[in-house]
């Protein structure tokens, strides 16, 4: 007593203090008071899957949980979890988003009865701080101590090496990858114990080919070991070549109605790639094909036995293995017949009119020649006239009013003039034609 005396005439902060320590020491408590009397251990270390059971006990006047707003909640790392509502009966839901909260990960339940967070199954993700708290509307929120939570991860492989198909003369990678508590170590071995082959590499857990070969198929161990044991997963290495076209598609393709259309496609690869055949990306199947007209031949060749109109498109030809698909397109264009009687016709038109220019051509001709021959005949009575007109007299001087030995060149030159008139007659003759 007389220390306590002591102290208040000090300072009455310090009886203060004194008085919330004997407060919280819950000595006889006052009806009001709203306690969490058990949180979470300190520190608690679990391993992954097993249950687990978070207490929260907490001292709840009667008079309390009938008339007040009372919420009990979980936090972990400072973010609610859990939320519930006590006392007033009346207080139906919560907040939507903790609705959404409570449906998103099952594994975790609060009690309503024990106040209790309660996992079905731990996972690595949970590991973290969590405490409770108890809210009664108007009055400041009580929490519990905080509880350090720590998950043994158990070892495993995340996620689960894989068998791979390596392509043929390339750089691959195959990562194996173990988790746990401690950090195991990852190596990976031939078959399940051999040394690895040549150009392949063990880079912490990647394995490494440097230059893909068919020696390098077969299986791999990848072996994950901790002081929690040791684990191991066997993948197969396959070595493929991805599909190629042996011969490239000819682009484009011209057949004549009612002919045949022939479409090779041939391809390559380990394993030996399929062949599937499309029209404007529908592949064909038994539902879509007239298989009288369209064949799909074993060795990738497609036939169109009597084109139609409507066969034109783009004919895409996929070849495909577990190495990978690759596709290509055929345009095939069809000439209809309907334009190939149109070019006879005008074939025909053409052969008439070039008939009809031979004939006027050779008319013509004869009648120029018929011309000159009759011209060559006149002349020649020409030059037998003088004769004619020595007998005669003057009635051949008329027509001709001097001709004499003399003038036979003038004679001659007018037959030059009569014979370039000739030649224009025929050049006019031309241009009509
Ligand atoms: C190997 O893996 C461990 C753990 O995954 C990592 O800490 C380390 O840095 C890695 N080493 C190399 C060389 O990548
Ligand atoms: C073809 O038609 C039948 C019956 O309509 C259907 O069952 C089948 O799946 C179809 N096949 C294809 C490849 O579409
Ligand atoms: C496929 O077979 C057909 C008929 O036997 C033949 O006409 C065609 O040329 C062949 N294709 C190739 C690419 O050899």
């Amino acid at each position: 007593m007389k220390f306590q005396i002591k102290i208040s005439e000090r300072s009455s902060q310090a009886l203060c203090l004194l008085l919330a320590l004997s407060y919280a020491r819950a000595v006889p408590l006052p009806l009001t008071q709203v306690l969490i009397t058990q949180g979470p251990a300190a520190q608690l270390k679990v391993k992954e899957q097993s249950a687990l059971q978070l207490p929260c006990v907490y001292q709840l006047p009667q008079l309390y949980a009938e008339s007040h707003s009372i919420s009990l909640r979980w936090r972990k790392d400072n973010k609610l979890v859990r939320q519930v509502q006590l006392g007033q009966a009346s207080v139906t839901t919560s907040e939507p988003q903790l609705e959404s909260l409570l449906r998103d990960d099952t594994r975790l339940t609060l009690n309503k009865q024990t106040g209790a967070l309660q996992f079905s199954s731990v996972l690595a993700s949970d590991a973290g701080s969590y405490q409770c708290q108890l809210l009664v509307e108007g009055q400041p929120a009580v929490s519990s101590n905080v509880g350090q939570l720590e998950v043994i991860e158990q070892l495993k492989f995340m996620p689960q090496p894989t068998s791979k198909n390596l392509e043929l003369g390339s750089v691959a990678k195959v990562h194996c990858k173990a988790q746990g508590t401690p950090t195991p170590q990852v190596k990976w071995l031939r078959d399940t114990q051999q040394p690895l082959p040549a150009q392949v590499t063990d880079h912490n857990g990647t394995l490494i080919f440097r230059n893909v070969s068919t020696a390098q198929r077969g299986q791999y161990t990848c072996l994950a070991s901790s002081s929690q044991g040791q684990i191991s997963a066997t993948v197969s290495i396959n070595v493929v070549v991805a599909p190629k076209f042996l011969v490239p598609l000819q682009p484009a393709l011209e057949v004549n109605e009612a002919d045949i259309a022939i479409i090779h496609c041939q391809a390559t690869g380990d394993p030996q790639p399929t062949i599937r055949w499309d029209k404007d990306l529908i592949y064909f199947n038994e539902n879509n094909t007239d298989v009288k007209r369209f064949q799909l031949l074993e060795n990738g060749t497609l036939e169109i036995h009597n084109v139609q109109p409507e066969d034109e498109g783009r004919y895409g030809c996929t070849i495909g293995s577990s190495a990978g698909l690759k596709r290509d397109e055929v345009l095939l264009v069809v000439r209809s017949n309907k334009s190939a009687s149109n070019s006879i016709v005008t074939r025909i038109i053409i052969i008439i009119i070039c008939l009809a220019f031979l004939y006027f051509v050779l008319v013509l001709g004869l009648k120029l020649w018929y011309r000159y021959r009759r011209h060559l005949g006149k002349v020649q009575l020409e030059d037998a006239a003088p004769v004619a007109a020595d007998a005669e007299g003057h009635e051949h001087a008329e027509h001709e009013p001097c001709l004499t030995e003399a003038n036979s060149s003038k004679n001659l030159k007018s037959k030059l003039r009569e014979s370039t008139i000739l030649e224009q007659e025929s050049q006019v003759a031309d241009d009509v034609v």
